[in-house]
């Protein structure tokens, strides 16, 4: 074609705009018939309207259809949630540049589209991880086990986030209601529905007092980082908390409870941890009840100084499970396990491996963290035996819940706790035994065995190992 001839503008259309194979279907038409990128309208906004032009669906195919790296798409997923409305067009370009031979265009974080649209996804998933911590269900009046929740999101990620409060909160009925979208669970499947306002939530519920004395409990004033709090905590979301209340005498009072905390540690008797321990495990409900019951464990006295219990987190139906040894300083904190170094260098290897984090049920075979204080520091402190022992009912009954086909065990006291008190990982690595219970498993290293390895080359020798001994959860 010459080029002075102008040629037509063609509309895309993406219903709903943030959705992954909406974009997908209309990006593959485009890209199969040619079209440049500069020839394509989108309807970034809201009202999905068509802006002219003639329609993808009716173009005929030119090309074959391309193949795109699974990098990129979890890329645009993210991106597509942002409220900019070029973000079409700018997953648009990229595809197009990828396919047509920039094959490493995510490598170059220098280029400005990979640059935005990174940018991009941080930002949906910051807001992502806001919605799962600022959330507050409250009880419908009137209305038997019904709750309704309020809440803003900067992006438009109701639907990426929906399915997280599914399996959360599974045996309750619940509906999200933001500005733009509505997200409904009635204890079987998820829908959707337009927004709504504020007054659609009911302002306050008998539960508050109930969150209330929760986050009391928990907040551990010798981590007070007011700066770190307000930014982790925007003010905009505290009107949602009953707990917010509580923040600024908690705050002033942080001070003499840290003095206090210390002199009570050095009076405290060593106690022996007892031998008949409560609450058991409860196996006759749900996995949310399970965990539900851990959060009062004191079956050792680890839950002491710790801040919270770190129970399991995944689907509660994973095909695989991966136990870990203890929560660690950041999973304490959070209260998620495997989000600190060693968790992320246990996603880099999933990520090699091509497995997607989000299918595995992630636990420990000690859900409290154990630590010697030094300064301000806590370092981490191997779980005793003992330890093991009182905390197997736990794993046992998330095992029992979850029903995993295989297990991996990270290490020494994992492989304990799975396979049994005899085994030993220096002869057991990377080998599938069968438990009573059918289930299979196999033991590494610990990724944070592999974090210790002193130089560079040592620590690359382990990844491998580590990242080889996994690679079975792809080949098994
Ligand atoms: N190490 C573990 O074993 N589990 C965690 O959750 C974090 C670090």
């Amino acid at each position: 074609m010459n080029r002075h001839t102008v040629e037509p503008l063609v509309a895309a259309h993406v219903d709903p705009p943030w959705d992954p194979a909406a974009w997908r279907a209309a990006a593959r038409a485009a890209l199969r018939a040619g079209v440049a990128p500069e020839r394509i309208d989108w309807n970034g906004g809201m009202q999905g309207s068509l802006l002219g032009g003639s329609d993808l669906a009716l173009l005929p195919a030119q090309r074959p259809a391309p193949r795109v790296p699974a990098e990129f798409l979890a890329l645009a997923s993210a991106v597509l949630c942002h409220r900019a409305d070029d973000r079409h067009g700018l997953l648009y370009r990229m595809l197009w540049r990828i396919a047509e031979g920039e094959r490493a265009l995510l490598q170059c974080a220098s280029d400005p589209d990979v640059h935005r649209a990174t940018t991009m996804a941080q930002a949906v998933r910051r807001d992502s991880h806001k919605m799962k911590a600022f959330v507050r269900f409250r009880a419908v009046p009137g209305a038997d086990e019904e709750y309704v929740a309020w809440f803003e999101p900067e992006h438009h990620i109701v639907d990426r986030v929906a399915p997280f409060f599914a399996r959360r909160f599974a045996g309750m009925r619940w509906a999200i209601v933001t500005p733009y979208r509505t997200a409904l669970w009635d204890g079987e499947a998820l829908a959707f529905a337009p927004g709504g306002s504020r007054g659609d939530a009911p302002a306050e519920d008998a539960r508050e007092d109930l969150w209330r004395t929760y986050y009391a409990n928990i907040f551990n004033p010798a981590r007070l980082n007011p700066t770190m709090m307000r930014s982790e905590m925007p003010q905009k979301y505290w009107k949602l908390l009953p707990e917010a209340a509580l923040l600024p005498d908690l705050m002033r009072e942080a001070g003499a409870r840290v003095r206090e905390m210390a002199e009570r540690e050095h009076a405290a008797p060593r106690r022996k941890i007892p031998a008949a321990p409560a609450p058991a495990p409860v196996l006759d409900g749900s996995l949310e009840a399970l965990r539900e019951s851990a959060r009062d464990c004191r079956r050792c006295p680890l839950w002491q100084p710790a801040t919270q219990t770190v129970f399991g987190e995944g689907p509660a139906d994973a095909r695989t499970m991966i136990v870990g040894e203890q929560p660690g300083d950041e999973e304490d904190l959070s209260g998620r396990p495997f989000v600190g170094p060693a968790g992320r260098l246990f996603s880099r290897a999933l990520d090699e491996l091509g497995i997607d984090r989000r299918t595995l049920y992630l636990t420990n075979a000690v859900k409290h963290f154990r630590f010697e204080p030094r300064g301000k520091r806590r370092l981490h402190k191997r779980p005793d035996v003992a330890h093991i022992s009182a905390c197997n009912g736990w794993l046992q009954a998330e095992i029992a819940h979850v029903r995993p086909e295989r297990i991996v065990c990270l290490g020494a006291s994992a492989a304990r706790a799975v396979l049994g008190p005899g085994v030993r990982l220096s002869e057991e690595r990377g080998i599938w035994r069968t438990r009573e219970d059918g289930v299979r498993a196999f033991a590494t290293v610990h990724p944070s065995w592999v974090l210790r390895q002193g130089d560079p080359p040592a620590q690359a020798a382990a990844y491998a190992g580590f990242v080889e001994d996994l690679r079975q959860l792809v080949t098994a």
